[in-house]
């Protein structure tokens, strides 16, 4: 108790992703080490404490308190991604500074054997659009101030153990048609009413709601670095024959 009173501020994780992703289930895998638990849909956001090693190379599955290797810790909070519930995840999103809040990363989960769907990769991109604009207002509005730190994001590729998951990189390439396609449509309200670029005064409104670089053609997830944010989309499953998360338990490790 004396020590839970020392009100450390740890460093935290945001699990994000439509319903269903994997979000849950990746959650109780580092939480239990071994095997993840079974799940129902979440209707509230849940953390738990994790830890890895000073260097970042432990694994997941290492019980760091039990070897007494000295650890740095950070929380996971697991949001629900449901399509009314996603407030949650917002609302982290921006607490930053509030509550001692350490936003380190953004871990967003897509469902790689669904995604090739086009009603879950609509969703997917769509929930995936409000998260990366948020992050990229975030640093844009700072932009005559000081810079706030980078939060990257990690598309973490799941269930690729189902014969019908899309790769990593194809799910990256349908992501970002998706996205470029969802630019568009959010832009084109705009441009019919016939109001140019130009006539909106610039500043700082401009393509306020405009993800990536402004103007172009087609989205890339590379057009974030504008605004200091990486993307990486990795591949794994957490279900199987054995998990496959440990590239992004070392991404995670890296950032924090
Ligand atoms: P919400 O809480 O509704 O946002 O969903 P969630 O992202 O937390 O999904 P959850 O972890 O509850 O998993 C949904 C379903 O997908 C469960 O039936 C899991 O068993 C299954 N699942 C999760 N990961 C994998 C995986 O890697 N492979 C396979 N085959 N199934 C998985
Ligand atoms: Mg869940």
């Amino acid at each position: 108790l004396a020590q839970s009173a020392t009100y450390t501020v740890l460093p935290s994780v945001l699990l994000t992703g439509p319903s269903g992703a994997g979000k849950t289930t990746l959650h109780t895998l580092f939480e239990r080490r071994t095997t993840p638990s079974e799940t129902h849909t979440s209707q509230t956001p849940s953390s738990t404490e994790l830890a890895v090693n000073e260097s970042r190379t432990s694994s997941y599955r290492e019980d760091l308190d039990a070897t007494g290797a000295t650890a740095a810790r950070f929380l996971m909070i697991d949001t629900p991604g449901h399509g009314k519930l996603r407030h949650f995840a917002y609302e982290r999103l921006g607490a930053e500074g509030i509550q001692g809040v350490k936003l380190k990363a953004v871990v967003f989960v897509v469902d790689a054997a669904a995604i090739s769907e086009p009603e879950v990769l609509a969703d997917t991109a769509a929930y995936l659009y409000d998260i990366l604009l948020r992050l990229q207002k975030r640093v844009a509005s700072a932009k005559s101030g000081k810079a706030p730190y980078a939060i990257p994001v990690l598309v973490a590729a799941n269930k690729t153990d189902l014969f019908m998951a899309l790769p990593g990189k194809l799910v990256k390439s349908n992501l970002e048609k998706e996205l470029g396609r969802i630019r568009k449509t959010r832009s084109k309200g705009l441009m019919d009413s016939g109001v140019g670029a130009d006539d909106l005064g610039g500043g700082a409104d401009e393509g306020d709601d405009w993800l990536g670089e402004y103007g172009s053609e087609e989205f890339k997830f590379e057009q974030l670095r504008e605004f200091d944010i990486d993307v990486a989309v990795e591949a794994g499953a957490v279900l199987g024959d054995k998990p496959r998360v440990d590239k992004w338990w070392t991404w995670i490790g890296e950032k924090l």
